[in-house]
């Protein structure tokens, strides 16, 4: 191993950069073996910074010429740093000009410039550009481009770059060129080009402003039929920002372009973004509605960034959550605002809290937790993580709910004005967290985030997720009800103590039949007109003890409403108030947290005391009448029952644990789903007929819940029907995937098939394969769904094994390497963790297999083991064996090393 190419960066060592590159022009030949590039740059001094010399970044390049002033330079390779020492002094700028050549068609890594079937793309975040040209690749460089492109225009009839189209026309030999402006200064990771035979559907709009722009879908021939629904969430998007923020759209044109090789969900290149297919492509006979929903949600996360990331951008990769916490938090609220109605807002939170609950909060919890901003790193692809987007998401929601204030209680208001003054302050700058923070905060004085600023900041210092304990005692003398609030946090890597954080925990109480009570605390000096039911505290000591005034009788508590804090909650409820929680709270989220607990809490008391699965019911029939009132209830969403119905994941319940057996959780879980199956029968038919949509397929929030419901039961009712030796539902099932209209209800009978393990799913899986084989991301999800089918007796690996060797199946395609390895490793623990330790095995082969390939796709599935120390013998060891073999290769790529050096870290 390299010395240099494990060093760390560290955060307090930022300095401004020694020189400005204010004009880029580049001009491409595009060939797929052979591309050259001619970079122009107008550069300066930066007169804050002592002299020194210009170093240059580049990656893979072969470097053919270097100029300053149009004249020959003096020039050293130091690494991967081109050296310029010999350079004009004093202040005035000079021209640069670099010419270089590499090879698109090597570039497995999918970082820099490469080709993807026949077509060219750019990926430039966080460090691709490094490898197209030599520059100063950091992002708080920001400079205003041109650039051309030439290529043959027979192979290449589209040629695309940020900004406006300024001129195109004919070469000679059959080439041809195009040449776009960016009117906007830019750090390098934004900048993109695309060539190739594409086709677009275009839309033109007139913002409130009055201006007009046109708008464009590019995808390859044949997919024309497949961007409706992407379009329209761009228009949804782009109307959303301006009412929401007023932030209207700043460019005349804006294009999406489809790849099918990506590394990620997509990129936010300044009005030239670049998708991965999964988050364009639908209709409905192909996409699910979970497909429609993530395209809606990462069409508006991209556009978002035009402002937040784009026009205001990060000081350094330290500040990464700036740009991607806070547009996060924006994508989730247009999902929500476009979901509408109450009840629908609420389901996606939660599928957003248990994406932070079963993804980061595990991250924050093992070798690998960061703060939100990181004080260092490796490599800082493997800081696109689950922190950095979803807690700092959350970070930014804490802010809103500080700054809420009497007529704006969820604080939209005041956040909207903190948006405002951070645009007036920084827009065109490249700045840090705390300058966003600090926005907000003074756009609200006397908010309770203005009151602890500082402290709240903990948030982006401190790594892991805080416990909250919540105690209650009612005195009857006095009709109070007193709430003590103690926090604490476990050390995490290289920080050992925390201070405590400033955590708001939204408040309600219920009396003894589940009605809401007025909430009134304490000293509480302002009459209030109308009594309150809900009150947001706030946390900030270790422990802090509030006073319910006129309380009438014992109530229950429903603490952290909406989750208003990313935190673990201990509260020590009885069964029957967690029940009372359930039927009961006006807030959804804490009803369907309430299903979560008693489902948890018997999971764990059966795992702990030891029980055997097979012999004893884990479920009390508490908890199953109350599932079976949950899917009688006439009022309830679809869409929220079939969240409540949803048991917690194997890896949720396993991070309750001390130490994990893996195969127990997952015979323990299993058996739970049983249980549902068979004593709710009745409901599960009626569900499955009352949840059928007809009509005109829609992926509306209403019609995918219940969808959704409906698939849900027909997976219980074919479950069922196995474990009683019955064909009738599976029957029904093969039926119901065979007259399927949409790709929901098609997949949704398949899975109910191959999840029951009845016999008939084979001849299901294969008629899947014969009907969609030209759909590359249709036969994701049949590689997908049988690596992450429920394990029986360890018979998922042979097969993940044999479709390695399908003729579909290509390690190079991170789509498709995700849909069968990733399933497996990552997304089916009951499979993975097998106690002869050939599921470690199978991991550590892959990991070094795309290593070589793709490091940023290898160091994420070398992630799959970050919670090794919590595994009960035999497998901590053997899976500690595994990653050893990992570690062991001498030619890793730092991205993996980066992951295996921490996981064994002591
Ligand atoms: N900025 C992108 C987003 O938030 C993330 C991204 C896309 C990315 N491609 C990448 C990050 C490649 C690192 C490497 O959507
Ligand atoms: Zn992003």
């Amino acid at each position: 191993m390299l010395e240099g190419q494990t060093k760390a960066i560290r955060r307090v060592e930022y300095t401004a950069p020694a020189f400005w590159i204010d004009t880029v022009d580049l001009t491409f030949d595009l060939d797929p073996t052979k591309t050259r590039v001619l970079n122009k740059m107008r550069v300066r001094r930066n007169p804050d910074v002592a002299a020194q010399s210009l170093r240059l970044d580049g990656e893979e390049l072969n470097l053919a010429r270097v100029m300053v002033n149009g004249g020959g330079t003096s020039f050293k390779i130091d690494g991967n740093q081109l050296v310029l020492e010999n350079l004009p002094e004093g202040n005035d700028a000079f021209d640069l000009e670099i010419f270089t050549t590499c090879d698109p068609s090597k570039n497995t890594q999918l970082s820099g410039l490469y080709v993807s079937n026949d077509s060219f793309f750019t990926q430039c975040e966080a460090e691709g550009f490094r490898r197209i040209t030599y520059f100063l690749d950091r992002p708080d460089v920001m400079a205003s481009y041109t650039v051309t492109l030439r290529a043959d225009a027979q192979k290449y009839p589209v040629l695309l770059s940020n900004g406006n189209l300024l001129e195109q026309g004919k070469l000679e030999d059959g080439r041809h060129f195009a040449k776009w402006i960016d009117p906007h200064k830019k750090p390098c990771y934004l900048f993109a080009l695309v060539a190739g035979q594409l086709v677009a559907r275009e839309q033109r709009i007139v913002s409130r402003s009055g201006r007009e722009h046109l708008l464009q879908v590019f995808v390859r021939p044949g997919d024309l039929d497949k961007t409706e629904h992407a379009m329209n969430s761009l228009m949804a998007s782009v109307a959303w920002d301006e009412a929401r923020f007023g932030l209207p759209l700043d460019l005349e044109r804006f294009m999406i372009v489809a790849t099918s090789d990506f590394n990620m969900g997509a990129m936010e290149n300044k009005g030239l973004n670049i998708f991965n297919t999964k988050f364009v492509l639908a209709n409905p006979a192909t996409a699910t509605d979970n497909d429609f929903a993530g395209i809606e949600s990462v069409v508006g996360h991209e556009y978002f960034h035009n402002w937040t990331g784009n026009r205001i951008t990060c000081q350094d990769w330290f500040q990464l959550s700036l740009k991607e916490g806070l547009t996060v938090f924006r994508d989730q609220e247009f999902s929500q605002d476009m979901a509408g109605v109450q009840s629908a807002r609420a389901v996606k939170r939660i599928e957003d809290v248990r994406v932070l609950r079963t993804v980061q909060f595990p991250e924050d919890a093992g070798p690998m937790a960061h703060p939100v901003r990181p004080d260092s790193y490796v490599e800082i692809n493997n800081f696109y993580t689950v922190t950095i987007y979803e807690k700092g998401a959350e970070v930014v929601r804490m802010m809103q709910t500080l700054v809420s204030a009497p007529g704006d209680e969820d604080g939209k208001q005041g956040f909207a004005k903190g948006m405002k003054l951070y645009f007036e302050r920084h827009d065109g700058q490249a700045v840090t967290c705390d300058d966003f923070a600090q926005a907000i905060s003074d756009a609200n004085p006397g908010s309770p985030l203005a009151q602890l600023l500082p402290q709240f900041k903990r948030w982006y210092s401190q790594a892991g997720t805080p416990r909250v304990l919540a105690e209650g005692a009612y005195n009857s003398d006095n009709k109070s009800f007193t709430l003590t609030l103690s926090q604490s946090c476990a050390p995490t890597p290289d920080q050992a103590i925390k201070e405590p954080f400033v955590i708001p925990v939204s408040v309600g109480l219920l009396n003894a039949s589940g009605t809401p009570m007025a909430v009134r605390l304490q000293g509480d000096t302002q009459g209030q007109a109308h009594p309150e039911f809900s009150k947001t505290l706030v946390l900030s000591e270790s422990t802090q003890t509030f006073v319910f005034e006129n309380i009438e009788s014992v109530p229950t508590p429903s603490l952290l409403r909406n989750f208003t804090a990313p935190v673990n909650l201990d509260c020590a409820l009885t069964e029957e108030q967690w029940l009372t929680l359930l039927a009961h709270d006006t807030d959804s989220f804490n009803r369907w947290e309430a299903g979560q607990r008693l489902a948890v809490q018997a999971a764990l008391r059966f795992i702990r005391g030891n029980h055997n699965p097979q012999t004893e019911p884990v479920l009390g029939a508490d908890y199953l009448e109350a599932m079976k009132a949950v899917l009688n209830h006439p009022d309830l969403d679809s869409a929220f029952k079939e969240l409540v119905l949803t048991l917690p994941s194997e890896t949720y319940i396993s991070e309750q644990l001390e130490s994990v057996d893996p195969q127990q959780v997952h015979a323990v879980r299993e058996a739970m789903k049983l249980q549902l199956a068979q004593s709710l029968q009745t409901e599960w038919q009626t569900c499955y007929t009352q949840n059928k949509v007809t009509g005109a397929y829609s992926p509306d929030a209403k019609s995918s819940g219940k969808r959704a419901l409906s698939g849900m039961a027909l997976s219980m009712l074919c479950l069922a029907a196995v474990h009683d030796g019955t064909s009738i539902w599976p029957g029904k099932a093969l039926q119901a995937f065979k007259d399927a209209h949409n790709m929901t209800d098609r997949f949704n009978a398949l899975v109910a098939l191959v999840g029951s393990g009845h016999e008939l799913a084979a001849q299901a899986l294969a008629q899947f394969h014969a009907l969609f084989k030209n759909e590359a991301l249709v036969i994701d999800k049949w590689f997908g769904l049988q690596a992450s089918t429920p394990d029986r007796g360890g018979n998922i690996l042979p097969i993940v094994r044999q479709l390695m060797q399908h003729p579909d199946f290509n390690l190079r395609n991170p789509n498709r390497a995700r849909s069968l390895i990733f399933s497996y490793c990552s997304a089916n623990p009951g499979g993975f963790h097998r106690t002869d330790a050939a599921g470690y095995v199978y991991w550590s082969e892959r990991v070094i297999e795309l290593d070589a390939i793709n490091p940023q796709v290898a160091a994420r599935l070398a992630r799959a083991l970050d919670r090794w120390k919590k595994l009960a013998e035999p497998y901590r060891q053997a899976a500690k064996t595994a990653i050893e073999r990992v570690a062991a290769k001498s030619d890793l790529s730092k991205d993996v090393r980066e992951v295996v050096t921490r996981a064994l870290a002591e």
